[in-house]
């Protein structure tokens, strides 16, 4: 009888320990690491499938065939992907719990028309999911759906239904008796993952996998993971509002620049084509303290709201609070404007909302931003036909941004008159095309003296 031996895995890296340590010395977290039990390794390890031995060939005689790829019927779902899945790769989806994983890989395998699918389901029970199916509403009949967690079980059920696409939900809660660790540990989860990742390669299926995250925001389990799947996929937004984000962090069919923008209802998810007609609020007067950013999330225009509230501060440190825009950034943004402006904001508190509960990394919403705060600050409104586009630097001045005619583009079609940008941007572009006025400034003051004087 072969001895059973243990090693101690980090749970968020997946370096291995022959004991237990508080700290991991690779990625310094602390507590990660969990007991796992090592199997002795029989012969037929995970990549020895075929017996022929693959010779390897010029570049230049490689005869590229286009991909296939499997049109999902969901557009957003399809621009994130680069345009459809691919057989023969996996995809993973991770984000946090509740955000709507499993209500868009659901609905994906159901809209699917020509093509079989399996939905696997470790998390909840057919009736579950029928009730969910019947939420969302779709006619297709070709989805399969089963309840299971055993890996092996799962791989029968493949081989006989023969689907083309098969959704795991989720890889944290499959296991295989190939490793003796719990479900959920690293080794459980490169075993499955590597086990579906052989079957999809070799029968060129797609795959498509939810993955839970942890509290920072990573894809629990190891880093490993994500290097062994094809396409990482990152579902966010914030629970409390209705739009969802899918962005991919990782693609090795396309572009990570493509974003994917859905609107949670209680019929499931509903795909936006035209995100900017949601995002800017459908009030008839201007009011202050509203001024409209033209941002580029990945490679998509789209016009936000921001919006800010200045008050004076009711206790002795005022209140920075922000949702949506960085506050470190607002931070700096209420320094630059108390240095290089003048303006008192040093006893005020100030608060920041990007309209639709959307996170904004884009640097160009920093204009917009100073503007609202200016506007609720003065307790006067923007013009409701004014959106603005530039980064600000810590001299107060007005940097330029890219994509410049994208933006302007998208804000001459939802009907806006004037558009602010860097004076740097205006160089060499020729704006007398767009049916909008576009006004070059150097300076925060710059701006303030033309929207409030
Ligand atoms: P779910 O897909 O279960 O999230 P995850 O798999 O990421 O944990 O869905 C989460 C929420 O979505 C749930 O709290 C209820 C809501 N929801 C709707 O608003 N409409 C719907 O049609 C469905 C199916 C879910
Ligand atoms: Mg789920």
């Amino acid at each position: 009888m072969s001895k059973i031996k243990t090693t101690y895995v980090c749970q968020n890296c997946g370096v291995v320990s022959s004991k237990w340590i508080g700290k991991c010395n690779s990625c310094n977290k602390w507590n990660t690491f969990v007991e796992e039990i090592v199997k002795e390794k029989n012969n037929n390890t995970a990549f020895d499938t075929k017996n022929t031995v693959a010779k390897p060939i010029l570049i230049s005689d490689i005869i590229f065939k286009k991909d296939k790829r499997i049109d999902t019927q969901n557009i957003e779902f399809n621009r994130v992907l680069g345009g459809g899945l691919v057989p023969g790769s996996i995809v993973l989806i991770g984000g946090e719990p509740g955000i709507g994983k499993s209500t868009l890989a659901l609905q994906i395998a159901i809209g699917l028309l020509k093509q079989k699918t399996l939905y696997v389901s470790g998390e909840e029970s057919l009736q579950q999911i029928k009730l969910r199916s019947e939420r969302i509403a779709s006619q297709a009949n070709n989805c399969f759906v089963l309840s299971e967690t055993l890996l092996e079980n799962i791989i029968l059920n493949i081989r006989n239904i023969n689907p083309d696409i098969i959704v795991i939900d989720s890889i944290q809660t499959i296991y295989t008796k190939g490793s003796e660790s719990s479900p959920g540990s690293v080794s459980q989860i490169r075993e499955c993952t590597t086990e579906l990742l052989r079957y999809a390669k070799d029968n060129a299926k797609a795959v498509i996998l939810i993955g839970h995250i942890n509290k920072e925001g990573n894809i629990a389990g190891p880093k490993v993971l994500e290097h062994i799947v094809d396409t990482v996929l990152q579902f966010e937004g914030d629970r409390n509002h209705v739009y969802r984000i899918l962005r991919a962090s990782k693609n090795r069919f396309g572009s990570t620049s493509e974003l994917g923008i859905f609107e949670m209802l209680n019929t499931g998810l509903r795909q936006i084509s035209n995100p900017s007609e949601l995002l800017l609020s459908q009030n008839e007067e201007a009011m202050s303290g509203v001024s409209v950013s033209a941002t580029i999330e990945g490679i998509r225009p789209f016009l936000i709201e921001a919006q800010a509230l200045v008050s004076t501060a009711a206790y002795g440190t005022p209140q920075r609070t922000s949702t949506g825009f960085d506050l470190r950034r607002l931070s700096i943004m209420l320094a630059v404007l108390e240095k290089r402006a003048g303006f008192r904001l040093a006893a005020k508190d100030v608060f920041i909302n990007i309209a639709g509960g959307i996170k904004i990394n884009d640097p160009a919403t920093d204009l917009a931003v100073v503007c609202s705060i200016l506007s609720s600050d003065l307790n006067l409104s923007i013009p409701k036909n004014v959106c603005f586009a530039g980064e600000i630097g810590l001299s107060g001045e007005i940097r330029p941004v890219t994509r410049i005619e994208q933006r302007i583009i998208e804000a001459t079609k939802l009907g806006f008159k004037k558009i602010y940008i860097s004076k740097y941007n205006k160089k060499g572009v020729n704006f007398s095309k767009f049916k909008i006025n576009v006004i070059g400034v150097s300076k925060v003051e710059e701006v303030f003296r033309q929207l409030f004087r």
